[in-house]
């Protein structure tokens, strides 16, 4: 039987970075929804553990046990699979991308082999519960406290990579204050994207600062999002370099993904919804 999974890109559309544990990790409070854009992974029966990466975003992606999706397949004590991977997401791009594999992953060995996951996948990433959810979710805690939510209205929304990895640990470490508050409140009913966007732009995401700090060009891809028409709200998400914007319609996001493409020809562009 042949398993495949969409193991879509993670938009945290806040992320409020609260304290840090004794253990280095940091509580986070953050607001994440999925893309319809992102990577697939495919399962069957194999002998031993193998990986065939193919896809737009396949060069530099390790195929050994270095890559989330065999780790996962390690954790979840599996020995005889092969893996295939359409990789579209950029890497170490703060929507996801790796962990989102992993999640992907093990709901496919899931599905096909009906086994139980460890409890604890923090070893795999911090995100992995969300990812694993994959629907709008209020995450706390390092990760693992996911809070479904429901209600919330579908975003239109363009993804820039500018193709720079950001590495999550410098940015975590070069952030100053580690006690910011939490997200506002309980989070009201929001009906319109309008609405949505004018309750985010009062929230943050604490790690823009020392991203952009550790690499300008997230200034740059920011100031190029916010000049879009029709744009209702432009943050990064995770620990970058991906930055996104709400737009009021779909049409308004795909002409900006198209413009951007146009004069950005290097960069990664990802018209897309959200939900
Ligand atoms: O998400 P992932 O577990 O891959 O995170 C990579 C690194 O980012 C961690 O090893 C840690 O240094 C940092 N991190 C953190 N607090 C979190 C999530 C990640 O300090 N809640």
């Amino acid at each position: 039987m042949a398993i495949e999974a969409f193991a879509p890109a993670k938009i945290n559309l806040t992320l409020h970075v609260t304290g840090q544990r004794a253990d280095g990790y940091h509580l986070l409070d953050s607001l994440v929804m999925f893309a319809d854009v992102g990577d697939t992974v495919g399962l069957v029966e194999g002998q031993g553990l193998s990986l065939r990466v193919t896809g737009p975003a396949a060069e530099g992606v390790p195929t050994g046990p270095e890559n989330s999706i065999l780790k996962a397949a390690g954790f979840a004590g599996q020995t005889d699979l092969a893996f295939s991977l359409n990789k579209v997401l950029p890497s170490a791009a703060g929507i996801g991308g790796g962990t989102s594999d992993a999640a992907a992953a093990l709901r496919a060995i899931s599905a096909l082999r009906g086994v139980s996951l460890p409890p604890d996948t923090l070893p795999l990433g911090a995100d992995v519960p969300v990812c694993m959810l994959g629907t709008a979710a209020r995450m706390r805690g390092v990760g693992g406290q996911v809070t479904p939510v429901q209600g919330l209205p579908r975003l239109h929304a363009v993804l820039v990579n500018p193709r720079i990895s950001v590495p999550t640990p410098s940015v975590f470490k070069a952030l100053t204050d580690k006690n910011n508050p939490p997200m506002l409140k309980t989070l009201p009913a929001l009906k319109t994207a309008t609405d949505f966007a004018a309750w985010l732009s009062e929230q943050r995401n604490d790690l823009q600062a020392p991203a952009i700090a550790a690499a300008p060009v997230i200034a740059d891809v920011l100031g190029v999002l916010r000049a879009q028409t029709g744009r209702l709200l432009t943050r990064m998400s995770g620990s970058g370099a991906t930055c996104f914007a709400l737009f009021e319609t779909e049409e308004a996001a795909r002409v900006a993904a198209l413009k951007i493409q146009r004069s950005h020809p290097q960069w990664w562009v990802a018209p897309c919804q959200l939900s």
